[in-house]
């Protein structure tokens, strides 16, 4: 098999001629990789299958959707397991032990593939956007048959069709972001839910965190196209969107004509049919009260805000480049929560950031008590090289952190149980989300708030909205019951 390896580097962005013209080809490449694959059904006797294994966020998750979308279209099937004929992973580099998570995971599906040698293996994501880490994989992991990272995912027809049609080991790169990944085919993974990316890429820098890096500068989507995606959702059974962005507060301010999130929020809910509207993420620094209001009078907008603390104490958080305070973080929950008593809110927070004294993570501590979390995703700080927190003096002791990680993980469980059962009795609408694969019977399915509730129910019930009364709080989760079966047993 010969090799392609090619790391595009070109600066500036492409013209809007150019990018059409771009689009047609990636197309052609579509139609052609339905020829190559109805050849292999035909010689093998079976339809080829896909499988894409995903980590990271859900920038990643939605990418995986456009992946899956352009598979699905070339006649290939999905698969649940790895032994397919087509294998993607789809990276995540935000830790160190998400990369080796995935070099472990590939020394077993090496010897998967010594028993089939025509399976396909692709690696993409962020993970790829790193220089070394594709070294390494070209260069160790010889049974890779395709790279790509995240600023050429739309060029996947064409990368495909080179390893498939032309047998290539196809490793390509591209070190400017653009974005014709909108316009690949999506299969999502629900029929009534879905991600909405508004802008790619982040520009804050926060001194811990590759992802700038990997993702590029922040670029916004134009509003229209955002809404006619959104729109064609609907049309398609979607009930609620999730918008997507780094820094979803500074959507928009790049656009010719700017427009501002809470706007771009405010024409999402006009749409019809659309019942529920998220968002992810918004920075605590730039978060404004023109949001809180349409948050407050708008019923779609979910009854949530994930809101990254990362840190309580104001001198690592300066450290972090995060542009706010411990107190000017707590003010604006307050703000928030003045506006929209029964909001959720949830965080990330980091622990053993460089140079964090016990102090400092005791006023972690105290953020953590006065906001009382819903729930928190906690993670141990981890040093990422190439940013700058990764040349900090002091990196911090190993067994210290792992002493404020429990102790962190035991405040915020005592406070997240508590904020389930403030709500228990209550009767709620619930956007049912699958069968419960534990417990016969049953279906389970998200509040507002985001809160999980299983209840008695089969699959006749997935991807409607129901009243569920929320009988027994189980800490982060309710058992409950639908309104109308209460009169019936
Ligand atoms: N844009 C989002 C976060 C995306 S990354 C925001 O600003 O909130 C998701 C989470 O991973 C971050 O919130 C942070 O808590 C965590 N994270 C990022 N880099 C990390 C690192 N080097 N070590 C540990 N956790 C990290
Ligand atoms: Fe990373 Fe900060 Fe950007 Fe979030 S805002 S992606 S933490 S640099
Ligand atoms: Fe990971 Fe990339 Fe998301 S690094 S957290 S998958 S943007």
């Amino acid at each position: 098999m010969s090799e392609m390896e090619r790391t595009r580097t070109a600066g500036t962005s492409i013209p809007p001629a150019v990018r059409e013209d771009e689009r047609t080809r990636q197309q052609l490449f579509l139609e052609e990789l339905k020829t190559c694959i109805e050849q292999r059904k035909q010689e093998t006797g079976r339809t080829p299958s896909f499988h894409i294994t995903t980590m990271g966020c859900q920038m990643n998750a939605r990418d995986s959707e456009k992946l899956a979308g352009v598979l699905t279209e070339i006649g290939a099937e999905e698969t649940e397991t790895e032994e397919a004929d087509i294998l993607l992973f789809n990276t995540c580099t935000v830790r160190e032990n998400a990369n080796q998570k995935l070099y472990g995971h590939l020394g077993q599906i090496k010897h998967f593939k010594n028993d089939h040698p025509d399976m396909l293996i692709g690696i993409c994501g962020c993970m790829m956007q790193e220089a070394d880490e594709v070294v390494r994989v070209r260069t160790s992991y010889r049974f890779v048959d395709l790279v790509f990272g995240t600023h050429n995912l739309w060029r996947f027809p064409e990368l495909l069709y080179s390893c498939l049609a032309e047998k290539h080991r196809v490793i390509d790169t591209e070190e400017r972001a653009d974005d014709y990944a909108d316009h690949m085919p999506v299969k999502r993974k629900l029929s009534f839910k879905s991600g909405v990316n508004i802008t790619y890429g982040c520009n804050n820098f926060c001194t811990y965190c590759i992802v700038p890096y990997v993702r590029g500068r922040e670029r916004s989507r134009e509003p229209e196209d955002i809404l006619a995606e959104i729109r064609a959702l609907v049309k398609d059974g979607v009930k609620e969107v999730m918008l997507l962005g780094q820094n979803v507060n500074s959507y928009g301010k790049t656009l010719e004509i700017p427009v501002s999130f809470a706007d771009l929020l405010r024409r999402t809910c006009r749409i019809g049919g659309l019942e529920r509207i998220r968002f992810m993420t918004p920075h605590p620094k730039d978060l404004s009260d023109d949001l809180i209001e349409v948050m407050r009078t708008e019923p779609k907008v979910c009854r949530h805000i994930h809101l990254p603390l990362q840190s309580g104490s104001s001198r690592i958080l300066e450290r972090m480049n995060r542009h706010y305070t411990k107190e000017s973080y707590l003010a604006l929950v307050r703000r928030i929560r003045d506006k929209i008593p029964e909001i959720a809110v949830t965080t990330d927070i980091i622990v053993g950031f460089p140079g964090e004294t016990e102090e400092d993570f005791q006023d972690t501590l105290d953020v953590v008590r006065e906001v009382g979390y819903q729930a928190a995703f906690t993670f141990i700080y981890s040093k990422r090289t190439g940013t700058p927190a990764a040349d900090f003096p002091d990196q911090a002791d190993p067994e210290e952190v792992a002493d404020r990680m429990k102790r962190l993980i035991d405040l915020v469980q005592s406070f997240a149980s508590k904020a389930a059962d403030r709500d228990t009795g209550k009767t709620l609408p619930v956007l049912v989300e699958e069968v419960n694969g534990q417990k016969e019977g049953y279906v389970s399915g998200r509040l507002s708030n985001n809160l999980m509730v299983h209840f008695p129910g089969d699959a006749s019930l997935v991807g409607q909205i129901v009243d569920v009364e929320l009988t027994e709080s189980r800490g982060f989760y309710y058992m409950g019951r639908r309104r109308d079966q209460i009169w019936v047993i």
